[in-house]
């Protein structure tokens, strides 16, 4: 049965896992997955070597919003891995952009009305035609608000920064506690759901997955149920 190409919204905190299963799913139904919240890492990046912070080590906004035209991002599949890679100015910058060091920062850079102007004229291009997975905190409320099928994930802090904490050293980075980890996740969280432009937030018509006692393969199986429900829900009817 052909089915209607859709629009997949998965948000929810940091580190709940959204990416990883919202890649399985768009490679499970052949659908190109966007993960936006690398873009605001590439954005922090372009930051951070630009020398555009001030003397106190916060973001200089105006500096970064008069630069932003300078700024291309795009997505390009490695073909080793077959994983799709953040580029920065042509550069791939994945490994990068998952630092510490960028993770600090990009909080301050994502609560930029101009920053995420920008990214988001940039994301809802990229859905224009549909058949895509999009992950970040704000895709079923502003940028996809019609989108078919939305999710809110959410785990506790400290299961959340278990698994950000294994994902460091499995890179060998073992200078960063689970302490620290723990500190910057709740930070992160607080900052994400309390600014002024575009918090994180449910939608009201999002589907909430807590997955904090679920295997992968569990939260992987329970998205494609929800696919196969929802896209065979919206059919063209004439299939
Ligand atoms: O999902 P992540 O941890 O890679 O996201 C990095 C930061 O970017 C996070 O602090 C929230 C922000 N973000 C956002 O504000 N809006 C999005 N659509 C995606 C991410």
């Amino acid at each position: 049965m052909e089915r209607k190409r859709i629009i997949i919204a998965i948000d929810g905190f940091s580190s709940t896992g959204k990416s990883t299963m919202a890649k399985t799913l768009a490679r499970r139904i052949g659908y190109a997955y966007i993960d936006t919240g690398a873009m605001y890492r590439a954005v922090t990046l372009f930051a951070l070597d630009n020398g555009l912070t001030n003397g106190d080590g916060t973001v200089n906004e105006t500096a970064l919003t008069a630069q932003l035209g300078e700024i291309a991002i795009t997505f390009n599949v490695n073909p080793t891995t077959g994983q799709s890679e953040t580029y920065l100015n042509g550069q791939c910058v994945e490994r990068e952009i998952r630092s510490m060091r960028v993770s600090s920062m990009v909080s301050q850079v994502a609560k930029i009305a101009a920053v995420r102007r920008a990214l988001v004229a940039q994301q809802q291009a990229m859905g224009r035609s549909k058949g895509i997975v999009m992950d970040g905190r704000d895709i079923g409320t502003v940028v996809f608000p019609d989108a078919e099928m939305k999710v809110y994930v959410t785990a506790s802090a400290e299961t959340r920064a278990h698994r950000r904490h294994d994902e460091l050293v499995a890179k060998g980075d073992t200078s960063t506690t689970y302490e620290e980890v723990l500190h910057n996740v709740m930070e992160r969280d607080r900052i994400d759901t309390t600014r002024a432009e575009s918090p994180l937030r449910k939608a009201d018509d999002a589907y909430t997955l807590d997955n904090s006692h679920m295997t992968i393969a569990e939260q992987d199986q329970w998205l494609i149920d929800l696919y196969d429900k929802i896209s065979e829900g919206t059919n063209d009817g004439n299939n």
